[in-house]
């Protein structure tokens, strides 16, 4: 769709990048638009009294602006900057559900989380001598509904979009029967495989929290989002302390800043808090039904190719609709680090391994998988690429 947005590919002529699930590549009005501010107005945000440091700090509200409209938060100030999806989770986390929830209580997660909202939510429970419930799926990836866990469920933490199985989870509606059974329930909807390739409405959906890592969706490294209703966000401690948090510090107490700064304790990563803006941008210049569309295709098409491969092992949906572009498999007899690896050689890059999702691949019985997931710069002779590779790979293991 718009491969030569991205210097990688230049750089790298025969690149075959079939991991977008693990990072997205970066266009060059992203990577412009960090070198700008290191060239031209680097300084400190919200401290500065000075021309450049009130550039970068317009800069910096004006992503939190896009970032807000792009999922359509009520207001800005429900949207915080962190690290990344895995620390926006332990926030809410800690922040949120530690303070609220009493021994004994009962929350709920999924068996096809990514360790990141697994993880936190398991360990919270340990701490707490909580019950620590999960919906499972079935065979063809889609979960099961539970009415009697959710009905009791303080929490909900839940994939918008699996990074292993590529299930779409029909969020809204899960949501809606949640609160339907279940009104107190508090909702994470863990949006790192769904905001960079589909249009999310977090006010359509309801989610009370929505987390999301900007270096899957274009951006740099190291800049996340933690998206909160701002009656729950205004009612949480501090995660972290120390500077630009505060409202007034005393010798023997501190009072602290409204949202968002609230949770935004020490300088930013300004360049990628920028290069979100940026990205947030160029993704909706492409246009969010576009390139699910473009995806869904790829997804199609790739699945077609690959049911036709011989001791071919599919996990999670079939059909392209109900399916982000992430494809998981096995090939009878041949480990996964081997077929990434004999790929790998031919610069074909795809994931082998657990995909950080432990509980969902001892769930599907096996201990490793295959992953191919898409981007926007990918076009169907990458598919046939990667399939020929795989014909490749069963020759050399005689598979
Ligand atoms: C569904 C899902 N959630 C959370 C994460 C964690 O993202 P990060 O490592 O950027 O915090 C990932 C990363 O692969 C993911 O796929």
């Amino acid at each position: 769709m718009k491969k030569k947005d991205f210097p990688i590919f230049q750089n790298n002529k025969d690149l075959v990048y079939l991991d977008s699930a693990a990072t997205s590549q970066k266009p060059q009005v992203v990577l412009d638009a960090m070198m700008d501010y290191y060239k031209n107005y680097n300084a400190n945000v919200r401290r500065g009294l000075y021309p450049i440091a009130e550039k970068a700090t317009a800069k910096v509200e004006e992503a939190r602006d896009k970032v807000s409209e792009f999922i359509n938060a009520e207001d800005p100030s429900e949207i915080i900057f962190v690290r990344n999806a895995t620390e926006a989770i332990n926030i809410v986390v800690e922040s949120y559900t530690y303070p609220s929830i009493k021994e004994g209580e009962e929350i709920a997660t999924t068996i096809m989380e990514h360790h990141s909202n697994f993880v936190p939510w398991q360990q919270l429970a340990i701490k707490k001598f909580l019950k620590f419930g999960y919906l499972d799926f079935d065979h063809n990836g889609n979960l099961f509904f539970v009415d009697e866990l959710i009905k009791k469920a303080k929490s909900l933490a839940i994939t918008h979009v699996s990074n292993v199985l590529g299930t779409i989870n029909p969020i809204k509606e899960i949501i809606r029967n949640a609160r339907k059974i279940n009104k107190d329930i508090v909702i994470l909807v863990d949006g790192a495989q769904s905001v960079p390739h589909m249009k999310v409405d977090v006010q359509d959906l309801d989610c009370d929290f929505f987390v999301f890592s900007g270096h899957k969706m274009m951006a740099s490294t190291g800049i996340g989002v933690l998206y909160g209703k701002k009656k729950l966000l205004s009612r949480m401690e501090p995660f972290l302390y120390g500077g630009q948090m505060i409202q007034e510090v005393a010798i023997d107490r501190s009072t602290f800043a409204d949202i968002p700064y609230r949770f935004e304790a020490g300088t930013l990563d300004i360049a990628g808090i920028i290069s979100l803006g940026v990205a947030v941008d160029y993704l909706e210049k492409l246009g969010m039904e576009a390139i699910r569309n473009h995806e869904k295709k790829l997804t199609r098409y790739c699945l077609d190719q690959m049911e036709k491969i011989e001791g071919i092992t599919l996990y999670g949906p079939k059909n392209a609709e109900e399916k982000g572009g992430i494809i998981a498999f096995n090939i009878e007899r041949i480990h996964p680090h081997d077929i990434a690896q004999v790929l790998g050689d031919r610069n074909i890059c795809i994931r082998a391994g657990h995909h950080c999702a432990m509980p969902l691949h001892t769930r599907l019985g096996v201990s490793a998988t295959c992953r191919v997931s898409f981007g926007i710069y990918n076009e169907t002779e990458d598919v046939d690429i990667l399939v020929k590779g795989i014909q490749k790979v069963k020759k050399i293991f005689k598979a």
